[in-house]
């Protein structure tokens, strides 16, 4: 079979990396690796700690892009790259433009398409914008629909999409952790880098880790979230540690807002092991991002979700996430009351994992590898996802027996 995976941005290339290296395993796939490159340096850094060469690369990245602009650019790029390539299948992850926008190439040459993390939903089309309705672009004409959590492929069912067609793997984010934390300990120089950044542990200051780069906080939200950093930079025995995201909207405010301060430490964004250290060395997060509030309940880290809505309610039914919005205000009560109320601190940090189990790349090679028998094999050999309730979802309970 050949396979054709398009990915653009940094966290779909965390996010497919286990995947492509497990369809690359198996001989009977013959894989595609197509970048547009929607992102340029944040892409690299992943494809390079991942050891991915792509077959294809686009060079869409253009600086400061507009959504139309960048939609187009893929839309085009894409439909050339698949005419001459012909593949039998199209993968995509997630919600971006070039999740979105190589979904639709592929449906206008009546090519199927796989949608790895189907189904997360906030119910707000602006929010994430404009990730949510990506997402349901792509599910509207995705042939197989990985659903990381029995609550996205319960959205799906909910769309009308056909059951038989929903496999809950957990998420591929969390097989790309795990393998990066296994191999943290060999990567001597990263530890050290990130260790130079931090204090002593004996200077007992607390480590508050930052992301955020949400286009609907543009308008007004990075500046409250700014506030919010400097207020709890106040704080003599707090050190902020922020990777700012390359967006000029993103890294010209927060610069000018927080830079030399001496609480506040901006760093260019940084690739994925050392990303992955220092979340394990801080003591809570504050962020916007999808993927950092998948990666922390993993690894026992509270979150401060900065968005009104999120589609990954997982983590807050978890205890370890909670919504803070952008209110300056309400970030810092509860980041002030992270620090200062042990009980509560210790309440959130418990490690939970409601998003995948580490094998959610075999469960969507599984199916890739055997199509429509693939749910039934699944159960079969016990290897349905201890996360889901298989059966149920997939409405194969009658087969079984
Ligand atoms: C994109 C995705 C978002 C995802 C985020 C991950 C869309 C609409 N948005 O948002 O869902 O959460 O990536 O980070 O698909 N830039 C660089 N170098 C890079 C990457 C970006 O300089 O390596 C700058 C460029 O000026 C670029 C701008 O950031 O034009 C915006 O990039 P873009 O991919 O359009 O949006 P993101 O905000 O990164
Ligand atoms: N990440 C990284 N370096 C950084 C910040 C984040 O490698 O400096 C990783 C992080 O571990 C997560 C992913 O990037 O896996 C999240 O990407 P981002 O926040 O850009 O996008 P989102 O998940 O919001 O779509």
């Amino acid at each position: 079979m050949n396979i054709l995976v398009a990915m653009g941005t940094r966290p779909e290339a965390i996010k497919l990396f286990p995947v492509i290296h497990a369809l690359k395993r198996e001989p009977n796939f013959d894989v595609t690796v197509c970048v547009t490159a929607q992102h340029r340096e944040m892409l690299d850094q992943v494809l390079s700690i991942a050891d991915i060469e792509p077959d294809v690369d686009l060079d869409l990245m253009r600086p400061n892009q507009s959504l139309p602009q960048i939609t187009s650019r893929i839309l085009t790029g894409i439909d050339d790259v698949l005419k001459e390539a012909k593949p039998d299948r199209v993968l995509v992850q997630g919600d971006t433009t070039t999740a979105m926008a190589a979904a639709l190439s592929a449906y206008y040459r009546k090519i199927p398409v796989d949608h790895v993390e189907a189904g997360l939903r906030s119910g707000d089309i602006y929010s994430p914008f404009p990730e949510e309705v990506n997402r349901k672009v792509v599910g509207s004409l995705a042939s197989w629909h990985f659903a990381p959590t029995p609550r996205a492929a319960d959205a799906l069912i909910r769309e009308n999409v056909s059951p038989e067609r929903i496999i809950v793997t957990g998420n591929t984010v969390i097989d790309a952790l795990l393998e990066t934390e296994k191999r943290i300990g060999s990567f001597r120089d990263i530890k050290r880098a990130i260790d130079d950044e931090l204090p002593d542990p004996g200077e007992n200051r607390r480590i508050v880790l930052v992301t955020a780069h949400r286009r609907e906080n543009f308008d007004g939200g990075m500046d409250r979230i700014a506030s919010a950093i400097l207020k709890l930079a106040e704080n003599e025995d707090v050190l902020v540690v922020y990777p700012v995201h390359p967006n000029p909207n993103v890294r010209e405010l927060m610069h000018r807002a927080l830079g030399n301060h001496p609480h506040v430490r901006l760093l260019p964004p940084l690739e994925y092991v050392p990303f992955v250290y220092l979340l394990s060395r801080c003591d809570f997060v504050l962020t916007d991002s999808g993927g950092v509030q998948e990666e922390a309940p993993a690894l026992g880290k509270p979150v401060l979700v900065m968005r009104d809505t999120t589609e990954r309610p997982e983590g807050i039914d978890a205890g370890t996430a909670r919504l803070v919005g952008t209110d300056p205000h309400q970030i810092h009560a509860e980041a002030m009351r992270l620090l200062r109320d042990r009980a509560h601190y210790q309440r959130m940090s418990r490690a939970h994992n409601p998003f995948g189990d580490g094998h959610a790349s075999e469960r969507i090679l599984d199916v890739l590898a055997h199509g429509d028998d693939a749910p039934l094999l699944q159960l079969r050999e016990g290897r349905a996802s201890s996360l889901d309730d298989l059966p149920k979802i997939n409405g194969v309970t009658a087969h079984v027996s």
